[in-house]
């Protein structure tokens, strides 16, 4: 049984399809054991809470510096031991310390066909609105291994999406997350989970 933490910082409705998806079996040999957000006002804590499944706010407001909340996250990360670590919109750079430690065994899903749109400063809608900028007819979504770069771990899945006529950032937003990172992310936890 895989042991899996997920990490979210906002709506969590990448969370729910993980959750949801374990509850129907579309993911097996698996459990989430604990949720870790760096925002206490995040409805994914909410939504956590109502499948169950415990949860944590890390908030970097509860620490002195920087250096704090990073340590204060590996500790918690390493007293609990995850087989795997999933960033479900967690919008915090992880840090070395905890990318060295579990090394392989954490992965993100990014918004965009990396390696389009992505690195720093592209996360959320600001990924669609570059998108949108650019005039692409054709984004999507990818699930991809982390390692000391940002966006740039080896890539695990992708799934296209259209862009159509008429799409903002927040339509074009939904349509990926419907069409892709909702079927991409529970995927790959459950490819990982059954090798
Ligand atoms: C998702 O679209 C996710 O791909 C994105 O944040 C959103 C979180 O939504 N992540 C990034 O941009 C990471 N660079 P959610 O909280 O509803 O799952």
């Amino acid at each position: 049984m895989l042991k899996v933490c997920v990490m979210v910082s906002g709506g969590g409705t990448n969370l729910e399809a993980i959750l949801q998806a374990v509850e129907d079996g579309r993911i097996t040999n698996a459990a989430v054991t604990l949720v870790i957000s760096n925002n206490p006002d995040a409805y994914a804590l909410t939504r956590a809470a109502s499948h169950g499944v415990p949860s944590e706010c890390i908030s970097p407001k509860a620490f002195p510096d920087r250096e704090a909340f990073h340590e204060a996250l590996y500790e918690r990360l390493c007293q609990e031991k995850p087989d795997l670590i999933v960033l479900a919109g967690f919008l915090v750079a992880i840090p070395p310390r905890i990318i060295e430690a579990f090394e392989g065994r954490i992965i993100n899903i990014h918004p965009s066909l990396i390696p389009s749109f992505c690195g720093v400063g592209y996360y959320g809608l600001r990924v669609h609105e570059a998108a949108l900028a650019r005039g692409v007819k054709i984004t999507g979504a990818t699930v991809h291994y982390v390692d000391g770069g940002m966006d740039t771990g080896p890539i695990l899945l992708q799934k296209a999406v259209e862009v159509l006529p008429g799409d903002d950032a927040r339509t074009l937003q939904r349509r990926v997350m419907e069409q892709a990172e909702w079927i991409l992310l529970p995927q790959a936890i459950n490819m990982i989970a059954n090798p």
